[in-house]
């Protein structure tokens, strides 16, 4: 696929983290993959810690080139790379900087893309900075989360970008949104006959929904303390996959169709009543424990936390769908830093059979499962009941495999790359627009709320188990369990 989109990338917060690990490795990939990127597309790199476009190739040769490709670094492809980038010092304190900014891609070709990988109090600033030297008109922006603390605070920065750039010129990333498995999620859904008749309340008895992680806090400490794990995780990726699981299938696969009907399911979530808050949401943080043989230290003492920091690190979430299709079916969300595994999967609980024919062994059995793995490892399992082999009719739970790796074998693209080139080219499908968003911060801040008025600790959990045990309690009033298979 030759692609004639020009561009030119300008990318704010150039020798951050993001840039480094992400962004960076994203567009070599693209890059080196060949076809996806027009020749002439440039890269325009703003920092202030370089001094010069010679010192920023060489902080990319050091810095990204590590975090280029599984396969290694083609050294042509690399080199040729490094021609597409351009490099602007500019002090984002410092408006009058964008003057060199607008000089330096006036003559640039193609739409133009400004990357925002800088903390969200620098997005305003920026924006309105872009606008004082007419850079906003026929541009992209690309915020990056965390967009906003609140609902107050992400209506703050969406109304002011919002007066320079208009909705179909911004492009808030959510990176869950570009992962190949949530892409296959609606392959799955809206290309097979087979599961959508039955992806309702009359056969759905429940689902699942766990974003789990090994790695703890890393070095965002700081960060992460003053935001937890319901605004990290659940506000954006997990409200997002459980959006796309529940939502209504789109008339066509436009960016608006899509968006439309994920912002129905978001504001068909059923409000969570303070009082019924100790039933339906569970908060914990970890403690010291061992991840894989090795001992990690409890949150509280990692570097850039207050010791007494009262910051979830887990959360575990009854939630309901208020519609004909989900009215009565519980979706158990959860999500933590340092549990037993790093694993993202959904659940499907099917209903059991109405009638067993079959006897009482066919009902302890079980039921139908299915199970959407989506990393590591995506494979989408199907557990059946099959009869024991010998005598009598005792029934056992098998499962069908579907590893997608043993059918694609190429091509995988990791979740930036996608986004990015979507951005380049225009497709605003797998951006949040505003309105999921807030409908998004709506359904979460009573939580935070109650739970900042409550003034309870989190629940301990050991590092390397899968949190509190409360969360195994709620899921057991509703007669299921968690499903924690080893990968
Ligand atoms: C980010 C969160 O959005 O997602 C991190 O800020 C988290 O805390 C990460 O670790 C998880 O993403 P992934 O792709 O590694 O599952």
């Amino acid at each position: 696929m030759q692609t004639d989109s020009s561009f030119t990338f300008v990318l704010f917060g150039g020798t951050g983290d993001l840039s480094m690990r992400k962004i960076l490795p994203a567009l070599y990939e693209a890059h080196r993959a060949g076809g996806m990127l027009a020749d002439s597309g440039k890269i325009v790199a703003v920092a202030r810690h370089a001094a010069d476009r010679g010192e920023y190739i060489q902080w990319v040769n050091e810095h990204v080139k590590p975090h280029v490709s599984k396969n290694g670094v083609d050294a042509t492809a690399w080199s040729s790379f490094l021609e597409r980038i351009e490099f602007v010092k500019i002090d984002l304190g410092n408006p009058e900087d964008f003057a060199l900014l607008r000089d330096a891609v006036k003559d640039l070709p193609g739409i133009r893309v400004f990357y925002l990988a800088t903390g969200p109090s620098l997005f305003v600033p920026i924006c309105r900075a872009l606008a004082s030297v007419g850079l906003n008109e026929n541009a992209r922006i690309v915020l990056e989360k965390p967009l906003g603390y609140d609902l107050k605070s992400s209506n703050a920065i969406n109304d002011a970008v919002g007066e320079i750039f208009a909705e179909e010129q911004i492009y808030r990333i959510d990176h869950y949104l570009g992962k190949e498995p949530v892409q296959n999620l609606l392959a799955l859904r809206f290309g097979n006959a087979l599961f959508e008749p039955l992806w309702r309340r009359e056969w759905v008895e429940s689902i699942q929904i766990t974003i789990a992680e090994e790695l703890g806090v890393e070095a965002r400490g700081d960060f992460y303390d003053n935001t937890g794990a319901l605004r990290d995780m659940v506000q954006n990726h997990l409200l997002q996959l459980l959006s796309i699981v529940a939502m209504e299938p789109p008339h066509s696969m436009d960016s608006d169709s899509v968006r439309d009907e994920k912002l129905r399911v978001l504001r068909a979530l059923k409000p969570i009543d303070p009082l019924d808050i100790g039933k339906v949401a569970v908060r914990g943080q970890y403690h010291s424990g061992v991840i894989r043989g090795t001992a990690v230290p409890a949150y509280a003492t990692e570097p850039g936390v207050k010791p007494n920091s009262t910051t979830e690190t887990f959360v575990a979430l009854k939630v309901e769908i208020e519609n004909w299709r989900w009215a009565g079916v519980p979706f158990f969300l959860r999500t933590g830093k340092r549990l037993a595994d790093r694993v993202a999967e959904i659940v499907v609980n099917f209903r059991a059979v109405p009638h067993s024919a079959l006897g009482a062994s066919a009902l302890r059995a079980g039921a139908n499962r299915l199970v959407i793995r989506l990393q590591p490892n995506e494979t989408i399992r199907l557990y059946c009941l099959a009869k024991q082999p010998g005598e009598g009719m005792n029934l056992a739970s098998v499962h069908l495999d579907l590893a997608f790796d043993q059918f694609f074998r190429e091509g995988q693209m990791e979740a930036y790359q996608r986004l990015l080139l979507d951005v380049i080219n225009g497709r605003l499908a797998l951006f949040v627009r505003r309105d999921e968003q807030e409908a998004a911060w709506r359904w979460v801040e009573p939580i935070l709320n109650e739970w900042k008025a409550s003034n309870k600790p989190p629940k301990p959990y050991a590092a390397g188990t899968w949190g509190p045990a409360a969360a195994s309690a709620m899921l057991a009033q509703h007669g299921t369990c968690w499903l924690e298979e080893e990968n």
